[in-house]
């Protein structure tokens, strides 16, 4: 069965201590000041169900309160663990393989794994939290990135969200604004979820074989690359073992390619900053971004055949991660606490199509 290929010494990662972390680009987060870390409360009844919409669907209103949202966090200062700045180097700290165990000397990396999924989950959690506390807001959803509907009616679902690029928004003073992003992200340009580097100018006639190619991508990396739990989530990975072994389908294509075609291949640091690990979570489109990644692990496990559920592994299941909370808090969960979203995380996604379902054969 899954569980028991490549157990290296059969122990899941325990949260990392952020006080053992190096890495020479400065991406270890702040140490704890806090008194204690607190365990995840799995159910807080008292949360409001939150639906997290496609972002091409977002009226007006809610643009002004999402950038709003990362007004308020760019303005915290960098002694808060909840910064703007500290949620980059969290992301960069846990992708670059800072965070490192006396107990064996082995690092932790969770991308390039099954460790994927849940942790940018919580990660998305975590940041939402954030962002509805600035708000005072408990209402308050991400929106996601639609990229993999490629539907003309309405259009415009798989290319860069009006919030991040609408020239109202695209410009310096915005939150949502990235100076480093790809000129090919510029609209109308349709996402190319195979992205080569290069952005040529999308004709009509082109435009149209992008969707094909998309959905067909996309209904291979979902249904037939992706029958059975190892070839989705990716390798087993434990503590002592060796960090990246195998990327599930979708992390590679289309979760890294969209990273790549939304980073400036021209940027001082090529492919910055949605294009590489450290800089990525510096654009707001991240978040944006892995909502639809998170979405499509729910879809997937809705779709028949194979065998599409959740990993069982204990060891998966009892690996521990730290995030700063809503209130600054340090924050122990699990991976199991990750896995029920709509009952024990409190959020779900609005009904989209799915329309690569139909592009089989
Ligand atoms: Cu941690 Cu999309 O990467």
């Amino acid at each position: 069965t899954f569980s028991c290929t490549r157990r290296v010494q059969g122990l899941p990662f325990p949260a990392p201590d952020f006080k053992n972390c190096n890495n020479s680009e400065g991406c270890c987060p702040p140490p704890y000041n806090g008194a204690l870390i607190q365990d995840f409360y799995v159910f807080d009844p008292t949360l409001p169900m939150r639906i997290r919409q496609p972002a091409h669907l977002l009226d007006d209103a809610y643009i002004a309160k999402y950038q709003r949202a990362y007004q308020l966090l760019r303005e915290l200062p960098d002694s808060d663990g909840r910064s703007w700045k500290n949620q980059g180097k969290l992301h960069c700290a846990y992708c670059n393989a800072a965070f490192y165990f006396p107990i064996d000397k082995s690092r932790l990396e969770i991308h390039y794994g099954w460790l994927f999924f849940a942790w940018h989950r919580f990660f998305l959690y975590f940041h939402e939290r954030i962002l509805a506390k600035l708000l005072d807001d408990d209402t308050f959803a991400l929106p996601f990135w639609n990229w993999d509907n490629q539907s003309t009616d309405p259009p415009l679902a798989n290319v860069l969200p009006y919030a991040f690029a609408n020239k109202k928004y695209q410009n310096k003073s915005s939150s949502l604004y990235d100076v480093n992003r790809n000129v090919c992200t510029k609209r109308p340009n349709i996402i190319d979820l195979q992205s080569t580097l290069e952005c040529v100018n999308q004709t009509a006639t082109l435009k149209a074989s992008l969707r094909e190619a998309n959905n067909r991508i996309m209904y291979n990396q979902m249904v037939t690359g992706a029958p059975i739990r190892r070839l989705f989530f990716g390798e087993s990975y434990e503590l002592g073992g060796v960090a990246g072994l195998g990327a599930g389908t979708m992390e590679a294509i289309p979760h890294g390619t969209v990273h790549f075609w939304t980073g400036n291949p021209k940027a001082t640091v090529e492919f910055a900053d949605m294009g590489i690990f450290r800089y990525s979570a510096y654009d707001p489109t991240f978040f944006a971004h892995h909502g639809n990644v998170d979405r499509l692990w729910e879809v997937w496990k809705a779709l028949p055949g194979g065998n599409r559920k959740d990993i069982t592994d204990s060891d998966y299941l009892n690996t521990e991660f730290l995030f700063y909370d809503e209130n600054g808090n340090l924050v122990k969960v699990k991976i199991s606490q990750a896995l029920n979203h709509i009952s024990t995380l409190r959020y779900k996604y609005a009904n989209v199509p799915n329309l690569w379902i139909h592009s089989g054969s």
